[in-house]
């Protein structure tokens, strides 16, 4: 039997979860020496509720939970998380229906797209290398990808579908980092992927051609079951 993506993926989960599980007993084991236990994480929603302007990605948080796993997450790294907030205007500008279009997986894929599981502090950008990992997942060719360059004190950030720039910082605590950026961050893997199925594909003609024979091949079934049951009637029939 070959090991198929279908084995290998809960082999990862369970690796993934003893691996947490040594982690979090090792913390906790230290838990006792450390001092007081600071304030809880700071909550991206609120922190975007009180900024205004950003209601359209704060729904998205709640909606894909990822705003509850982000808090999570800030608790349990010391990595802290930096995060591009676009504004309601921003999403205004996609093309109509881009969002609603989105499937649950999608949207959390666009949400986790404008994070990155790191503190940045705005003049750390400069030494970022490209592309830069956010927490959408790869960032290789036509996934993920998202690069920073900086000139001077703007930070521009691009995908392959937008180019935009950090326009505010909204928050910053040394742990996490909120910035304004007035486009939505599309990622390839989502918006362009679904360009591209909509446009018919080179080899979609011979697919096509190969779906019209199998259902060519199963109407000629189809004809020779039914001759067999008006044959087997007429047989009974005949006794
Ligand atoms: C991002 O940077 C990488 C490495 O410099 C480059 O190969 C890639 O083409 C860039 N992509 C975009 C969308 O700018």
């Amino acid at each position: 039997m070959a090991i198929t993506k279908q084995h290998l993926i809960p082999l990862f989960a369970i690796s993934f979860l003893l691996f947490f599980q040594l982690h979090c007993s090792t913390t906790s084991a230290q838990a006792p020496a450390q001092s007081p236990a600071p304030p809880g994480p700071p909550d991206v929603t609120k922190i975007l509720q009180k900024a205004g302007q950003y209601s359209v990605f704060v729904r998205l948080l709640k909606s894909t939970q990822v705003s509850d796993r982000l808090i999570g997450e800030l608790k349990d790294t010391d990595d802290g998380k930096t995060i591009f907030a676009p504004t309601d205007k921003a999403f205004s500008a996609l093309k109509s229906g881009a969002l609603n279009s989105l499937n649950d997986e999608q949207r959390v894929q666009l949400v986790l797209f404008h994070v990155i599981p790191s503190y940045i502090p705005l003049s750390q950008f400069q030494t970022v290398s490209n592309p830069m990992r956010t927490q959408a997942g790869d960032s290789g060719d036509g996934e993920f990808p998202l690069n920073v360059t900086t000139s001077g004190n703007t930070v521009v950030l691009k995908t392959g579908l937008t180019k935009t720039s950090v326009s505010d910082t909204i928050y910053t605590d040394g742990q996490l980092a909120v910035y304004r950026v007035d486009q939505v961050l599309q990622p390839l893997q989502v918006f362009a992927a679904r360009s591209s199925a909509l446009a018919p594909a080179p080899g979609m003609s011979r697919k096509a051609a190969d779906v019209d024979g199998k259902s060519k091949a199963s109407s000629l079934a189809m004809q020779n079951l039914a001759l067999f049951v008006v044959s087997v009637i007429a047989f009974a029939l005949s006794l």
